[in-house]
């Protein structure tokens, strides 16, 4: 009886990947798993990049030892996540002001950084987006956080909701934590202009707020430097903030569990100090990270000809989601399904966010066999010329229907 006896009701499923455990138990023909963040390719696979394949091939034969790497990983890594976000002439490198962890994906990251916050023992409060990926409120509930939701985009609106989201951040304190999706909003797929990033950023300053940045998808929206443009409003001189660095969308590295947690601080000794509390952290937590995913981004992003490779392989990957939103937009006007559908061509990202009721969301998946997440999220980049049409087809029946 020593088991907690909440333990006795079974916990619900995940609302993300719980869906995909319901899919593979799935046996009706023609499913169409559109739940989770993975990119697929027009056969429906999530091929290994072979800028991947590459770098593995040198990592095998060149390995000598299976030893335990430092607590907030190997220096090669994290220098080389540093500059891929920031840029090596960015005045946060130049002044040392940060240090990057490697850290179990960018979940693994968020975990580190609610923990590493909550030392302080009284429980901080963390705005999150009204939408947000559901694990957000989750990882920062377990590490003792109170949660905020402030209005992002409103339920039919396809732009930010930015005088009401601001509006209510004027109620935050100094020193909340405000989670910020650094582009490709999941589940919206909905990016501030940059005109509201400024704002952000000086509602921020104003509130002396402190910004975390979810970057999970630099290089799904338009580029690796111009979904870094956040920074102009956040990465201000002297300002501190964390972000949260993920790998496994652009290097397709999803079961690698690879991802980086950065501090920035207002100097490189508040840096190194903030440092030693991550690690110690991270050694209560999971000792020290896997290997070998770090080593891959650590070998494209260290050899010029295999990280220019790599880089095609990205744009491949935009270009191809930026293609299925178009298609997805023909397909549910061809079917003249009530809605506000092109603006989904213009949005950035791998989600889409159709406006569903729950009952709509279960027709799908009872009645069609389709899986999406929430209100209607669906992984744009899962969509392939075999789904699409049976997709919009089911749509268009549990939206007339
Ligand atoms: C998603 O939102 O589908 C992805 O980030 C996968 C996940 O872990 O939920």
């Amino acid at each position: 009886m020593a088991l907690p006896i909440a333990s006795r009701t079974p916990a619900p499923p995940d609302p993300v990947l719980g869906l995909t455990e319901a899919f593979r138990a799935d046996t009706r023909p023609g499913r169409v798993n559109l739940s989770a963040g993975v990119y697929v390719d027009d056969t429906g696979i999530t091929p290994v990049l072979p800028s991947v394949l590459a770098a593995e091939g040198r990592i095998l034969a060149a390995q000598t030892t299976k030893v335990y790497r430092p607590i907030d990983g190997d220096a090669a890594y994290r220098t080389a996540v540093r500059d891929l976000v920031f840029g090596t002439d960015h005045e946060i490198v130049t002044s040392g002001r940060s240090a990057t962890s490697h850290t179990p994906g960018g979940t693994g990251a968020l975990r580190v950084a609610a923990d590493f916050l909550a030392q302080e023992g009284s429980p901080r409060t963390v705005w999150v987006s009204d939408p947000t990926w559901p694990n957000h409120p989750a990882i920062f509930g377990a590490a003792g956080f109170r949660i905020r939701p402030y209005p992002y985009v409103r339920p039919g609106e396809r732009h930010v909701a930015i005088d009401a989201m601001l509006e209510a951040l004027g109620e935050a304190e100094a020193g909340d934590l405000l989670l910020l999706h650094g582009s490709c909003h999941n589940p919206t797929g909905v990016d501030p202009s940059p005109a509201e990033w400024e704002r952000i950023g000086g509602l921020v300053e104003r509130r002396e707020l402190l910004p975390l940045v979810d970057f999970a998808y630099q290089g799904f929206g338009d580029g690796l430097r111009e979904d870094a443009s956040w920074q102009r409003a956040i990465a201000r001189p002297g300002r501190e903030f964390l972000l949260a660095s993920s790998f496994s969308k652009n290097f397709a590295l999803y079961n690698e569990r690879v991802g980086a947690l950065t501090v920035v601080a207002t100097d490189r000794a508040a840096a190194d100090s903030a440092q030693s509390h991550v690690k110690v952290t991270i050694r209560a937590n999971y000792s020290n990270p896997p290997s070998h995913g770090a080593e891959i981004v650590t070998t494209i992003l260290g050899d010029p000809a295999l990280r220019a490779q790599w880089e095609v392989e990205l744009a491949g990957m935009r270009g191809r989601i930026h293609a299925n939103r178009r298609l997805l937009v023909a397909a549910l006007e061809a079917r003249r399904i009530p809605g506000d559908w092109a603006p989904i061509a213009g949005e950035r990202g791998m989600f889409a966010l159709l406006n569903l009721s729950k009952d709509q969301v279960r027709r799908l998946r009872e009645e069609h066999a389709v899986y999406v997440v929430g209100a209607g999220r669906i992984n744009v980049a899962g969509i392939t010329a075999t789904n699409l049409d049976p997709f919009a087809d089911a749509v268009a029946a549990v939206v007339e229907g």
